[in-house]
C-alpha cells in the first residue's frame, strides 16, 4: 500500500470512531432517562415530573439526531455547529433542572464541543459543560438557593473547570498535533509520488538515449559499411570491368589482351582481400604492410601503371606513424581522389603530397584535368555520385575537414586535412 493509500485507510477509521462516538451521546439520555426513571419510581431524588425530563430527553435526542446523525457533512459549518452546541447544553440545562440524575447525560457536553466548536471557543464551551456537570453534582439547582449549596458549588465547579479546561486543553493539542503529522505525512506521501513520477520519467528517458545511442551506432555502422563497399568492392569491380573491357579490345594482339586479363586476376584477388578485411572492420592490406606514405606510393604507382597517367606523390615533413582510422581514412582518400581522375577527368597528370605538421596531416591530390562544378547538382538518374560524400564523411569522423577546388576546365584539386594524432596517444 502507498502512504497516500494507508493515509486514506487511517482517516477512514478515524471518521468511523468518529460517528461511534457520536452515538455515546444516545446512549447516556438513554441511560439518564432510566435512572430518573428509578428515581422517580421509588422518590429517591426532589426531581420535577419524569415525564418533563422524557419530553426534553426526546427533544434532545431530535437535536442530537437532526444536527449529526442526519446532517454528518454540517461537521464544517461554522454557525451551525455553533446553534448546534448552544442547544445541547441549554437542553443539558434544562435536564439537570428537571433531575440532576441528568448530569449522567451532561458530560457528553465534552464530547460534542470537540466535534461542535473551533480552537479556543472549546475552552468556553467546557467551562459551561463543567458549570453543568458541577450543579448537577452538587443536587441539583435547588441546592444554590442556600449558602452552603453555593459555596459547594463554587468549590465542586472549580476541580470540574481544572479537569474540563486541562483535558480539553490536551485533547485540542494533541488533535492539533495529530493534524499536523497528517498534513506532514500527505505532504511526505506527495512528494514521494513526485520523487516516484521523476525516476519513472527518468527511466524513460535513460532508455529513450539508450535506443537513440543505439540508432547512432547503427547508422555509423552502416555509413562505414557503405563506405568500404564503395572504397573496396566497387572500385575493383570498376577497375575490373575496365581491363576486361581492355581485353576484349586486344583479342587480336595476345600479349595486350593477356596483360589485360592479369591486372583482372589481381584486381579481383585484391578486391576480394580488401572486401573480406572491410567485413572485419580490419584495416587495408598496403597499411599493414608498410608505413602511410609508403602505402600511398604503393597506390600510386599501381594506379599510375594501369591508367597509364603520370602521377606522382611528394611526402613533406616527417612521417610517423597514426591513428589507424587516420591512416585509413588518408589511404581511402586518395583511392577515390585517384578513381575520380581515372573516370572523370581525363588528365595528363596527378600530383600528390602529403604532408606532415605539427598537429595536421594533409593529402593533396591535383591533377589537370576537365575540371568541374563542385557547387552544380548531379542530375536525379545519375546512378554514382558517392565518393565525394563518403570521402568527406569518413575525414569529418576524424575531426577533419575536406576542400574540394575545381572548374570546368581548369583541373581538380581535393584537399583532406585531419588531426595528427600519434599512434597510441588514444589510449
Ligand atoms: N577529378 C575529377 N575531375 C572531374 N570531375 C570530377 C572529379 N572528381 C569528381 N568529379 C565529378 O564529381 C562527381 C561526383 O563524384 P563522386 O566521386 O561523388 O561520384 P562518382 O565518381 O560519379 O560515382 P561514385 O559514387 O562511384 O564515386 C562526378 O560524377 C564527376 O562529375
Ligand atoms: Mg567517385
Amino acid at each position: 500500500m502507498t502512504d497516500r493509500g494507508a493515509m486514506r485507510g487511517l482517516d477512514q477509521w478515524r471518521q468511523r470512531l468518529d460517528r461511534w462516538v457520536l452515538l455515546v451521546p444516545y446512549a447516556c439520555l438513554a441511560g439518564s432517562v432510566a435512572l430518573s426513571l428509578v428515581a422517580d419510581a421509588f422518590r429517591l431524588l426532589p426531581a420535577k415530573p419524569f415525564l418533563w425530563g422524557l419530553a426534553l430527553s426526546v427533544v434532545a435526542a431530535a437535536w442530537l439526531a437532526w444536527f449529526v446523525t442526519l446532517h454528518p457533512q454540517w461537521e464544517h459549518r461554522r454557525g451551525l455547529m455553533a446553534v448546534f452546541f448552544l442547544g445541547h447544553l441549554l437542553l443539558i440545562f434544562l435536564l439537570i433542572w428537571v433531575n440532576p440524575l441528568y448530569g449522567f447525560y451532561g458530560w457528553t457536553g465534552y464530547l460534542v464541543l470537540v466535534y461542535a466548536l473551533p480552537g479556543r471557543w472549546r475552552l468556553v464551551g467546557a467551562g459551561a459543560v463543567a458549570c453543568s456537570g458541577a450543579i448537577s453534582q452538587i443536587g441539583g439547582f435547588d441546592t444554590l438557593t442556600a449558602l452552603n449549596g453555593r459555596i459547594a458549588f463554587a468549590m465542586v465547579l472549580a476541580l470540574n473547570l481544572v479537569i474540563a479546561v486541562g483535558m480539553t486543553h490536551l485533547t485540542t493539542a494533541t488533535h492539533e498535533q495529530s493534524n499536523r503529522r497528517a498534513a506532514m505525512i500527505d505532504e511526505l506521501a506527495e512528494a514521494n509520488e513526485r520523487l516516484e513520477a521523476a525516476l519513472q520519467e527518468n527511466a524513460g528517458l535513460h532508455a529513450q538515449l539508450l535506443n537513440q545511442a543505439r540508432e547512432a551506432g547503427v547508422l555509423d555502422e552502416r555509413q562505414r559499411m557503405a563506405g568500404e563497399i564503395h572504397d573496396v568492392l566497387a572500385q575493383g569491380l570498376t577497375g575490373i570491368v575496365t581491363q576486361l573491357e581492355a581485353a576484349d579490345a586486344a583479342r587480336s594482339r595476345p600479349n595486350d589482351l593477356c596483360r589485360h586479363l592479369d591486372t583482372a586476376k589481381r584486381l579481383a584477388r585484391d578486391s576480394l582481400a580488401e572486401a573480406r578485411r572491410s567485413v572485419q572492420a580490419l584495416r587495408p592490406q598496403n597499411l599493414d604492410a608498410a608505413a602511410l606514405p609508403d602505402a600511398i606510393d604503393e597506390v600510386v604507382r599501381g594506379w599510375s601503371r594501369l591508367n597509364d597517367v603520370t602521377a606522382e606523390l611528394i611526402t613533406t615533413g616527417t612521417p610517423r606513424p597514426l591513428l589507424p582510422e587516420i591512416e585509413t581514412t588518408l589511404l581511402r582518400t586518395a583511392q577515390e581522389a585517384l578513381a575520380n581522375v581515372a573516370r572523370h577527368a581525363g588528365a595528363t597528370r596527378v600530383a600528390l603530397t602529403l604532408s606532415y605538421m605539427e598537429d595536421l596531416v594533409s593529402l593533396d591530390v591535383r591533377d589537370d584535368g576537365t575540371g568541374f562544378d563542385p557547387e552544380a547538382p548531379l542530375a536525379a538518374d545519375y546512378p554514382g555520385g558517392y565518393g565525394l560524400n563518403a570521402m568527406r564523411e569518413r575525414v569529418i569522423r576524424i575531426a577533419g575537414r575536406l576542400d574540394v577546388e575545381s572548374e570546368p576546365g581548369a583541373g581538380t584539386a581535393i584537399s583532406a586535412r585531419v588531426p595528427a594524432i600519434a599512434q597510441g596517444a588514444a589510449a
